[in-house]
């Protein structure tokens, strides 16, 4: 029988496989979770497929379901005016056009795989009337920058589509390209022991694509497993679908 390993409230390194983890809660009371992932039930080849054909909805999704976790986020980011700031999966440009006005005398990265996702958010960048911006295709996976070039990076719902099996490997890139002491923040669909929370995750095995693709993980213990710091995870619920949002800092070069 799987079990989790939590003791004094440290998550243990063997809870990799199956994780456990402290959240707080909206009325900030600490419960432990059961996270068992599932399987991710759609491919990489299939994500631009599915986001085309949801790129012109997105936003409304994003607005009933993830404003929330997304302007938390934001907030727990603490950009800097004048940082290298990295934003992978820009998707719709929701957190991008935040992200441009927060950081006007910076430099500001945004890349995603499905070009009607990045259509979206040029248009949004570009209403914005600035331009110290670079909106791209690109991968979470191989990501074209070089080592210790950005102060934060920045991923939103992401992860939930990608099987677990590949989350150490993309947390890796994201490590890569952080400078020391560079966060690294993200939100994603997570897992809730509320029962409402949980339907969301009935609709994915019903129909994965309904939902983008997107099915409840948590991350706490992978960015802990490829060694970032300082980390947190803090839970938020909209109109039922539960987000976790996680922060870690790369360690400074020993
Ligand atoms: C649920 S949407 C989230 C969009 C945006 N981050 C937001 O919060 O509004 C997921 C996005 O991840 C993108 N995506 C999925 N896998 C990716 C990868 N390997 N590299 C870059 N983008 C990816 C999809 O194309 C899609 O735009």
């Amino acid at each position: 029988m799987n079990r989790w390993s939590i003791r004094s409230g440290r998550v243990f390194p063997s809870a990799v496989r199956h994780p456990a983890v402290e959240i707080k809660n909206k009325r900030n009371v600490m419960t432990t979770e059961k996270t068992k992932i599932m399987d991710a039930l759609v491919t990489k080849e299939d994500i631009p497929n599915i986001y085309r054909g949801i790129a012109p909805i997105y936003d409304l999704w994003g607005m009933l379901t993830e404003t929330k976790a997304r302007k938390r986020c934001l907030d727990l980011a603490q950009i800097n005016n004048g940082e290298n700031i990295l934003e992978v999966a820009v998707g719709t440009g929701s957190a991008f056009t935040e992200i441009l006005k927060k950081n006007p005398g910076g430099m500001n990265t945004g890349i995603d795989l499905t070009s009607e996702m990045l259509g979206r958010a040029k248009k949004k960048a570009q209403m914005s009337g600035l331009n110290n911006y670079h909106l791209a295709l690109g991968d979470a996976y191989n990501l074209a920058y070089d080592n210790d070039s950005f102060d934060l990076v920045f991923n939103n719902y992401m992860f939930d589509l990608l099987p677990e099996k590949d989350f150490p490997l993309v947390l890796n890139e994201f490590k890569r390209v952080l400078r020391p002491g560079g966060r690294l923040l993200m939100a994603n669909m997570t897992k809730s022991m509320h029962w409402y929370n949980s339907i969301w995750e009935v609709v994915y095995g019903l129909s994965p694509s309904l939902l983008g693709g997107c099915r409840g993980v948590c991350l706490l213990p992978y960015i802990e497993s490829v060694g970032f710091i300082n980390t947190q995870r803090e839970f938020i619920s909209q109109m039922t679908f539960p987000t976790e949002i996680i922060r870690g800092i790369k360690p400074d070069a020993v």
